[in-house]
């Protein structure tokens, strides 16, 4: 298997951004994380962040071409703006988590809304970085039970 691990904008600036909502942990730590838990010959993980929702399709669909088999995403505000990604999901034939660090559900109403949701196999938020590691987790047993 092998997942595309995508993040959308601003979250290059984990770490530093809004330490109180969304932890000390960098991208780069959340990478490393997730390799040390889940990496394996049986399981690639590849990632990608852009603040560009343009690229963020792109990625989807290079993502389709290239044999990937499950999608995580965290769209970061675009999820609650950009039927453009939704599109992009429906698009191709990738299982695709829904990820937050925070618990948008508990923020401004403005994040309630996921434009997203609807095309995404589950929804994983408010576990901080371990999100990711708990996304992987979860969308190789679902393929696995899927067969
Ligand atoms: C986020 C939540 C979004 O509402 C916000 O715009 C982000 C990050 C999260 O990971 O908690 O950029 O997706």
């Amino acid at each position: 298997l092998e997942f595309l691990i995508l993040n959308g904008p601003n979250l290059n600036r984990l770490g530093r951004r809004q330490p109180e909502v969304y932890g000390r942990t960098t991208l780069a730590d959340i990478e490393a994380m997730c390799r040390a838990a889940h990496e394996s010959e049986t399981l690639g993980l590849r990632f990608f962040q852009s603040n560009h929702e343009g690229a963020l399709v792109d990625a989807i669909h290079a993502a389709q071409d290239d044999g990937i088999d499950g999608i995580i995403l965290n769209a970061g505000a675009y999820t609650h703006t950009s039927i453009a990604l939704m599109d992009a999901i429906a698009s191709v034939e990738i299982p695709t988590i829904e990820l937050h660090l925070s618990n948008v559900h508990a923020r401004e109403s403005f994040r309630h809304v996921s434009y997203i949701s609807k095309v995404c196999v589950g929804v994983i938020c408010g576990f901080g970085a371990h999100g990711y590691v708990l996304a992987i987790d979860a969308l190789r047993q679902k393929l696995e039970s899927d067969g």
